[in-house]
């Protein structure tokens, strides 16, 4: 008992030094999905704590909402290292992690013994070994068990770093998936940039037949071995985000992720239709500072634009 204290007391008093640093509220960001609350709408996006091992220090740089992950039903290991790259002079990064992860059980464990109320997501993939006919099964068990644990969950389909994932885009895999998802709990789909045409328009179908489901837009760039993230997907991104609000006629919430790097780049995807937003790479090249920079220009964007809070000025170039 008296270990369990003394451990949580540096982490009590980093997180508090750390509010201290990278507080700033404003009731204008405070906004509402699926009915989960969010303080405001700047979120960590999947791949950063994978393992969910930081949700007691990362609340404290600002963020409105915290994605774990990606998990996986069994723990792997991913791919050999060296597997994360900058990329020269480009605010980018390159990765081939291939879902290294602690594995369902472990990663469910932690989420259980989370304190804080701030809304935590759990990014969901398949194993490498899984094979494409059962993979429905890996993330239906997932979602059972993180059902109730997590505020809402993720079917990723879009890494680059899993043989084949990106297949499990089509129609009927994702209808199969969603179709045994917990009725209540929240879920969102993440799809790749690359997309167009008829699957979008699928994808959007297959999501509003189910209520509670959303979209996040985008995962990274495909290149021949691995992802890129950070500016070179922002305009990508954010078009695709443009693009599912004006077909879904404004009707699916979007969480918008790629190359946000300020409060103007986190407005322009808000503005395209992005109802939340997530960042990565911005947070590796600008810092931890990052999250109060974008809410407080967040803040200033709005006025200017004549709203009085974010849902306002959601979609509103789309
Ligand atoms: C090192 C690294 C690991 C990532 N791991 C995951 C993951 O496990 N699941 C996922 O859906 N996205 C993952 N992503 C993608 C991010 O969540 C995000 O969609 C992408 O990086 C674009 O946002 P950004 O430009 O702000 O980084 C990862 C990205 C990076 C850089």
């Amino acid at each position: 008992m008296l270990v369990t204290i003394g451990a949580r007391i540096p982490a009590l008093v980093a997180s508090g030094v750390l509010n201290k640093f990278y507080r700033y509220e404003d009731l204008m960001l405070e906004t509402e999905v699926f009915g989960i609350k969010f303080p405001n709408p700047v979120g960590l996006a999947a791949g950063f704590d994978k393992n969910a091992k930081l949700l007691h220090l990362l609340p404290a740089f600002g963020f409105g909402f915290i994605e774990v992950g990606a998990v996986t039903l069994r723990a792997q290991e991913g791919n050999p290292k060296p597997r994360l790259f900058h990329i020269g002079d480009k605010r980018a990064l390159v990765n081939r992690m291939g879902f290294n992860n602690d594995g369902l059980g472990v990663i469910a464990q932690r989420l259980k013994k989370r304190k804080g109320s701030r809304a935590v997501g759990a990014n969901i993939g398949k194993n490498k070994d899984t094979p494409t006919e059962s993979a429905a099964d890996d993330y239906a068990l997932c979602m059972q068990k993180l059902h109730g644990i997590a505020d809402y969950m993720v079917v990723n389909v879009s890494s680059p770093n899993t043989p084949g994932l990106r297949n499990l885009q089509q129609k009927a895999f994702l209808r199969k998936v969603l179709e045994t998802a917990p009725t209540d709990s929240a879920i969102f789909v993440k799809i790749s940039p690359e997309l167009s045409g008829t699957t979008l328009d699928e994808i959007i179908s297959v999501v509003q037949e189910r209520p509670r489901t959303g979209i996040i837009a985008t995962n990274t760039l495909k290149i021949e071995q691995g992802g890129v993230s950070g500016e070179p997907l922002r305009e990508p991104s954010t078009d695709l985000i443009r693009w599912l609000y004006k077909k879904s006629h404004g009707k699916i919430p979007i969480i918008g992720v790629g190359g946000i790097f300020s409060g103007k780049n986190a407005y322009e995807k808000i503005t395209a239709g992005a109802s939340l937003v997530q960042l990565y790479t911005g947070l590796i090249y600008e810092g931890p500072g990052l999250v109060k920079r974008i809410k407080k220009d967040l803040v200033q964007l709005l006025k200017a634009g004549g709203f009085t809070n974010i849902t306002q000025a959601i979609g509103t170039k789309a």
